[in-house]
């Protein structure tokens, strides 16, 4: 099984660019199973239901969020009846919503989990407690299994990392919108990067306008951050999963510029 993961989309910059580069990636990576962060996909703040449907149309087959999952309160209207969007897994019991999702792919069925890191972030479950008890539900129907681990800092997406190796099928890290060059398979077959990146603005600051951003560092005074014209970049990975283990056999790390030639 071929998995294509593309990192938090943000706002329309972002969209425009995955749907505009969908169809080339699959034609070059030909993924079985398509995954993207879309938690900042409505003007880097949440998500919507037009949005996820143009998404699913350009062969997205299961979105993930994270700590803006909330910001646009359109989600509460549709999120109870999506079957193809996870949250963060370890929002407190009676959270709206999904961490655990199975999808079906012309290579097998595979498990989708969604969780979000504590350090730096809202005082959520604990992540690892809860991925014990999600994969223990997922490995019941399918060896393919995929975790989207939202959180702030590295040493704590390398600590579920290696928490996971050997137990899922591979774990991207999302949410500082900054892809890391460390993608690798662990040594118990599972797939790994800390940060997947983002899809959207590559000059802005993390995909917002730039100059509200360094005005923010300068005055400490509220500062309301819009999504960043100009050229966008798209980030994401590749996983290529062993049909008989579900293990990870090959990593790729992708990422494309607007202004750079891509399959052209
Ligand atoms: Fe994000
Ligand atoms: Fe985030």
């Amino acid at each position: 099984m071929r998995l294509l993961f593309l990192g938090d989309i943000v706002g329309s910059p972002g969209r425009n660019m995955v749907m505009e580069y969908l169809p080339r990636l699959r034609l070059k990576y030909q993924p079985d199973l398509i995954v993207v962060n879309a938690e900042n996909a409505a003007h880097g703040r949440g998500i919507t239901e037009k949005i996820a449907k143009e998404l699913y149309e350009h062969g997205v087959h299961a979105i993930t969020l994270g700590n803006h999952t909330w910001d646009n309160k359109e989600v509460f209207s549709f999120i109870d009846d999506e079957q193809r969007i996870v949250r963060p897994a370890n929002f407190p019991a009676g959270t709206p919503g999904t961490g655990l999702t199975f999808v079906k792919t012309a290579a097998g069925e595979a498990a989708i989990i969604n969780l979000q890191g504590r350090t730096f972030l809202p005082p959520l479950d604990c992540p690892f407690v809860t991925a014990d008890q999600l994969i223990e539900q997922a490995k019941k129907r399918t060896k393919f299994i995929f975790v989207d681990f939202h959180a702030e800092v590295t040493s704590e997406k390398q600590a579920m990392g290696w928490y996971l190796d050997g137990r899922i099928s591979a774990m991207v890290g999302t949410h500082t919108h900054v892809q890391t060059g460390d993608e690798r398979i662990l040594p118990k077959g599972t797939g790994y990067i800390t940060d997947a990146g983002m899809c959207g603005p590559r000059d802005g600051i993390l995909g917002m306008e730039r100059d509200t951003v360094i005005k923010k560092f300068l005055t400490q005074l509220p500062v309301r951050f819009e999504v960043a014209d100009g050229q966008t970049q798209i980030n994401g990975v590749l996983f290529t999963l062993d049909k008989s283990t579900g293990y990870t056999r090959k990593v790729e790390r992708i990422r494309i510029d607007a202004d750079h030639p891509f399959m052209e």
